[in-house]
C-alpha cells in the first residue's frame, strides 16, 4: 500500500561518548610551542578528550552506540547494519565496524566501515538513509568514532593542538510520513586537496618502515589553510544543495549542527548562509576536532539538553581529508 512505503528514514536514538581524560590548551603548551591564546583565537578549542592507553576506537563506538539503541528503544539484535565511519579503528584490518559488533552482541549483520575522513558519520547516514528508503532494512546503526591521539604527531604543533577523541551514533529506521525524518543528503569528493590532508605511509603505498616512523611519516600531515578556505567553500554551497532539494531555505533551519573543526570556519560559514551563530549547536570548545565523531556527538548534545526539539529542522554539514564533504537536512 502507498500510505505504508518507507518513502525515507528518521533518527530514532543517538548517544556519544568522550573519554574521561581532559588535556587543556595549558597542558599543550608544556609539550610544544604553543600557547592557550594561540590555540582559543584561531580554532575556538580550549581542551579535548583524549583516550587511555587500553581503549580502542570500538570500546569508544560501543557505549555511544549502546546509548543511541537505548534511546531508540531497540536492543542490538534489533539491528539489520552497522556502519562506522572512522579513519582510526582498532586495527587497518578488519572494520572497526566488526569489533562494535562483536562488543554490542549484534547479530550477523553486515557492519562495515566507510573511509570519508570528518565528513564519515554524514556518509554513513546517508547510506543508511538509502537501506531504508529501499525497504531492504528497517533498523540501521550509524557510528563516527576517531582516535585520533594514536594519528597524531604530538611534536607538531600544526596538527597536535586540534584533534581529541570521542564516538558518536545514531539508530536510523523508518519514518512514519508524519514529515519527520532525513529530508537530504549530499555527498561529494574532490582530490585536489589529496595531498592537504593526508596519512602518509601505513598503506600499500607507503607500507610502515621504521624509515617511517622516524619522519612521522605514520601520523597526520595538514595544510591547514589550504583545507580551511575549501572547508568554507564547500560546507556552505553543501548546505545551500541540502536546502534546495528540500524546498527550504535558511530561515526554517532551527539549528545548525557543523563538524566542529574549526570556530573561525563555522563563523564564516554562518555568515555566508546567514543563519545566526545562536542557531548553531557548538561544542569545538570542550572536545576539539574528533573528526567523524564531532557531529553525532553535538547532535547528541543538543537532543539530551532539550535544545533540539522533536519537529526541529537540523542541518549538518562537515569536510575533511580526500577532501570528502557533505550535508544532511533532518526534521528530528
Ligand atoms: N601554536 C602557535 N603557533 C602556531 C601553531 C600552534 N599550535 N600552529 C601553527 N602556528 C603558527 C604557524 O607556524 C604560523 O607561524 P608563521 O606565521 O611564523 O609561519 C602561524 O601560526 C599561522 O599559521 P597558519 O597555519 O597560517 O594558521 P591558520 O590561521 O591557518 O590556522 C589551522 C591553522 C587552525 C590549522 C587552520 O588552518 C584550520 O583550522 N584549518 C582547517 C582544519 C580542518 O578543517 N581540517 C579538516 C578536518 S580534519 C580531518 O579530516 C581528519
Amino acid at each position: 500500500m502507498a500510505s505504508e512505503q518507507v518513502t525515507h528514514s528518521r533518527i530514532l536514538g543517538t548517544g556519544a561518548y568522550a573519554p574521561e581524560r581532559v588535556v587543556t590548551n595549558h597542558d599543550l603548551e608544556k609539550l610544544v610551542d604553543t600557547s592557550d591564546q594561540w590555540i582559543t583565537e584561531r580554532t575556538g578549542i580550549k581542551q579535548r578528550h583524549i583516550a587511555r592507553e587500553d581503549e580502542t576506537a570500538s570500546d569508544m563506538a560501543v557505549v555511544a552506540a549502546r546509548r543511541a539503541l537505548e534511546m531508540a528503544g531497540l536492543a542490538p539484535t534489533d539491528l539489520d547494519m552497522i556502519i562506522v565511519g572512522t579513519i582510526s579503528g582498532d586495527v587497518p584490518m578488519p572494520a572497526c565496524a566488526v569489533f562494535l559488533q562483536s562488543k554490542l552482541g549484534a547479530g550477523p549483520i553486515p557492519s562495515f566501515d566507510v573511509s570519508a575522513a570528518c565528513a564519515g558519520f554524514l556518509y554513513g547516514m546517508s547510506i543508511a538513509d538509502q537501506f531504508i528508503r529501499s525497504g531492504l532494512h528497517k533498523h540501521v546503526l550509524v557510528v563516527g568514532v576517531e582516535l585520533l591521539s594514536r594519528l597524531v604527531n604530538w611534536q607538531d604543533r600544526t596538527t597536535c593542538v586540534l584533534f581529541g577523541d570521542g564516538a558518536g551514533a545514531a539508530v536510523l529506521g523508518p519514518a512514519l510520513g508524519d514529515g519527520r525524518g532525513v529530508l537530504s543528503t549530499k555527498l561529494y569528493t574532490d582530490a585536489s586537496y589529496a595531498d592537504s590532508l593526508k596519512i602518509p605511509a601505513g598503506g600499500s603505498k607507503e607500507p610502515i618502515s621504521a624509515e617511517a616512523i622516524a619522519a612521522h611519516r605514520d601520523k597526520v600531515h595538514m595544510v591547514g589553510g589550504d583545507i580551511f578556505k575549501s572547508a568554507v567553500k564547500n560546507l556552505t554551497s553543501a548546505s545551500r544543495s541540502a536546502l534546495v532539494d528540500a524546498k527550504m531555505d535558511a530561515d526554517s533551519v532551527r539549528w545548525v549542527v557543523p563538524h566542529q573543526a574549526n570556530l573561525r570556519i563555522i563563523s564564516q560559514v554562518a555568515q555566508r548562509l546567514d543563519i545566526p551563530m545562536e542557531r548553531f549547536v557548538l561544542n569545538i570548545e570542550r572536545y576539539g576536532n574528533t573528526s567523524s565523531a564531532s557531529i553525532p556527538i553535538a547532535l547528541d548534545e543538543g537532543v539530551r539538553d532539550g535544545r533540539i526539539k522533536p519537529g526541529d529542522t537540523v542541518l549538518m554539514c562537515a569536510l575533511g581529508a580526500g577532501i570528502s564533504w557533505g550535508s544532511a537536512l533532518v526534521r528530528m
